[in-house]
């Protein structure tokens, strides 16, 4: 069994081996070192070649112990240009589609695994409600019952049929937990959230992928109640390994033991930093290359017991034999790459399609021809900004399937394909820059040799730029303004203070109002941004994140009525970015909680998103308003279309429980599905909420449903005057 084999070969290992088990190293570094003199478990940020190198190395030790090769494989394979890059996270999750998100981690897993990476470093179960932070692209939104569902579907994707599926690579949960909830938006910042908040909010969607069997878990870089997680024997111990009965392989983020001692200042040095983390249940331990002696330095100074390594050593070689590691060393193989790779393109249209959200229309779109269409915008024709990062940075190597400039589609090149197509003229104009990039004064890197972050600063108007704009604008029948941000103002320590189109953009979109012509603003941005005054008067507003290679196909589809808007808002929109957090499930709060000069309503709430056609909700009925605790509340909505096009709606259902002992938030997403609605067409739609699901978490941190009235809503969007109302209570 996989239990003796793990035995026996514990066994037989050295302390330094075991430590050097306990390790993932960056494999830019110097392989010979890392895998054949300190024998580490795992290697990262590779290519086809090191992975080969590092394996023969694997196989000159003394106990040949296969190695996990780990990357991002967020929404796609990071670091293979040639991959199919898809939409990410936040753009998946504007689907509501646990299927097709459950696709998409299986197509990504097939090309993965094909190029000899076994283990990705997602989803990300982060609950993004401030849009400050730089990583709200790598999320599934503001809401952990859309989160969960996503996360579950893509979890069972990744891991396909099985660990010992060939196509399967392990699923790693990230970053437990309550990362996102920064201060001030700034990155791996201290998240001060109490036990009952965590319960709450934070650890919901981990104890779903944790019970869906993810392999792994991630820890993030923050500290909670005084205590990075790496350290946080209650998340850890009490929570996760006991509540959870979790079983599966922890990983630290890059380098969180050893900035316990150079950025934290929390351990005295690594000797301490190491049998800390080793003591508080660490098993993998990522990019600390000093771990290696820091751990026999903690056992030289009886900080450890020799036997401290095991349990985590245990846990890594059991995910190996799992995994079939042994039997089959999953390499590249070069005939699976050139028949995989890059090869998903037409579900990553289905899913860029999916993800488009539609937040304004005054009828101008769809459009219809023969047009003269002005696209004016820095990002119209930027294929970094289609991608968003962890997509395979240009140039890395060269593959089969080609660059991501040559597979991808941006807006600029699907808008000409369709308006060329119907004999119409398209005109261009970049129309403003974005940022300038300085490298950093001080140098690239610190002492350390840690990276230091360029110097970001707006761009100026360009007078140039702008008036060629407005020239095209005033010849056209219709403006297409595509305005965002890039790839300098997103990701890891790329929180943004603002959240203002950057450059000259805001002049742009005021300059293209005031042309007259009706503009369509296509905001191509990895997170909600703030829209400038002008945007009121914008014929059509259309939210794209970062929708991947085939998102501007998906995008000229829906600006000429080739196919149906269906993306909802996973996150809410914020008019200012004052009014962070605009997450709409507040705790209610008391007669001051609001601002004096600014309105409390987010711009765009979650799940709002409009359709080409009008439905309207009516006649909400429940099958019993005195459902048993065992049950389901079970609701039918009627739907009809009053329109001229078909839609497909994403009806929503939340509870809210109208007395609670603790303070709550007045409605929570517990349900949602879709459904297709044909013109003229009445149909009813039924939803369904485990009453064992319509919980708060008392003062005492106990998840609990407690008795009393409740209500069903059902609607179109989260906002309580979209919404029907349905009275039941529970004993
Ligand atoms: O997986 C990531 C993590 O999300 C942030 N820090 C680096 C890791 C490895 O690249």
């Amino acid at each position: 069994s996989v239990h003796d084999r793990v035995l026996d070969l514990l066994g037989r290992m050295t302390v330094p081996e075991k430590i050097g088990q306990m390790m993932q190293v960056d494999a830019r570094g110097d392989l010979d070192a890392l895998v054949r003199e300190r024998t580490v478990g795992s290697i990262l940020h590779t290519s086809p070649q090191r992975i080969t190198q590092a394996y023969e190395l694997t196989q000159q030790t003394r106990l040949r112990i296969p190695l996990l090769v780990g990357e991002d494989c967020i929404h796609g394979h990071s670091f293979w240009p040639g991959a199919t890059i898809f939409p990410t996270q936040l753009g998946m999750a504007a689907s509501f589609n646990p299927e097709l998100v459950r696709q998409v981690a299986r197509a990504t897993a097939i090309e993965v695994a094909a190029t000899g990476t076994h283990w990705t470093f997602s989803p990300v179960l982060c609950v993004a409600r401030d849009l400050r932070w730089g990583r709200v692209n790598e999320t599934f939104g503001e809401d952990l019952h859309l989160i969960a569902e996503l996360a579950v579907a893509m979890v069972e994707g990744y891991q396909g049929a099985g660990l010992d599926d060939p196509t399967a690579i392990l699923a790693t949960a990230k970053h437990f937990a309550g990362y996102s909830e920064t201060q001030g938006g700034r990155d791996a910042s201290e998240a001060d959230i109490s036990h009952r908040k965590m319960r709450s909010w934070f650890l919901p969607p981990f104890e779903a992928v944790a019970r869906a069997g993810c392999a792994t878990f991630m820890l993030g870089y923050q500290s909670t109640d005084g205590v990075p997680v790496t350290l946080n024997e209650w998340l850890l111990s009490e929570v996760l390994r006991g509540e959870w009965g979790y079983t599966g392989t922890l990983i630290t983020d890059w380098d969180n033991v050893g900035r316990m001692v150079w950025e934290q200042q929390i351990q005295p040095d690594i000797a301490h930093a190491a049998a800390a983390a080793t003591k508080a249940g660490n098993d993998m331990i990522m990019t600390t290359p000093s771990f290696f002696e820091g751990a026999q330095k903690a056992l030289e100074l009886g900080l450890l017991e020799p036997d401290a390594f095991d349990r985590a050593v245990a846990r890594i070689l059991t995910l190996k034999f799992e995994f079939g590691l042994f039997e089959n060393p999953r390499l590249p193989c070069e005939e699976r790459i050139s028949t995989v790779v890059g090869t998903h393109q037409d579900l990553n249209l289905q899913v860029a399609r999916e993800s488009l959200v539609l937040l304004e229309n005054d009828g101008t779109l769809p459009l219809s021809a023969p047009l003269k269409v002005a696209v004016v915008g820095p990002v119209a024709d930027d294929v970094d900004c289609l991608l968003g990062d962890w997509a395979g940075a240009s140039g890395q190597a060269d593959m089969p399937n080609g660059q991501p400039r040559d597979m991808s589609i941006t807006p600029l090149e699907g808008i000409r394909a369709i308006v060329a197509e119907l004999g119409g003229a398209v005109t261009y104009a970049r129309g403003a820059d974005i940022v300038n990039v300085e490298p950093h004064p001080d140098g690239p890197h610190h002492p350390d040799g840690q990276p230091r972050m360029p110097v970001i600063t707006s761009s100026p108007l360009d007078q140039s730029q702008l008036d060629d704009a407005v020239t095209i604008a005033e010849e056209a029948d219709v403006v297409v303004a595509v305005v965002g941000d890039n790839i300098y103002l997103v990701g890891e320590g790329r929180s943004t203070a603002t959240l203002n189109l950057m450059g000259g953009q805001n002049a742009l979109l005021d300059a293209m109002v005031a042309s007259g012509k009706p503009v369509v603003i296509v905001l191509l941005a990895s997170k909600p941004l703030v829209l400038p005054a002008s945007a009121e008067k914008a014929a059509a507003i259309i939210w794209a994140a970062n929708p991947g290679m085939r998102g501007g196909q998906a995008l000229a589809e829906l600006l000429f009525g080739r196919i149906e808007p269906v993306g909802r808002l996973p996150i809410s929109f914020a008019r200012h970015v004052g009014q962070q957090p605009t997450y709409y499930a507040q705790i209610r709060g008391q007669h001051g909680d609001r601002y004096a000069d600014l309105s409390q309503d987010p711009a765009w709430v979650f799940g709002e998103g409009k359709s080409y056609t009008t439905i309207t909700y009516s006649n909400l009925t429940l099958d019993s308003s005195a459902p048993g605790r065992e049950d389901s509340v079970v609701g039918r909505v009627r739907l009809t279309n009053t329109g001229s096009r078909p839609s497909r709606e994403t009806v929503q259902a939340y509870i809210r429980d109208k007395m609670t002992s603790a303070s709550w938030a007045d409605r929570e997403l517990k349900a949602f599905t879709h459904a297709w609605v044909q013109p003229g067409e009445s149909i009813d739609v039924e939803v369904r909420v485990p009453v064992a699901e319509c919980t708060i978490v008392d003062a005492a941190g106990n998840r609990i449903v407690e008795p009393g009235e409740f209500s069903l809503l059902v609607g179109p969007t989260s906002r309580p005057t979209d919404l029907l109302e349905a009275p039941f209570a529970v004993e």
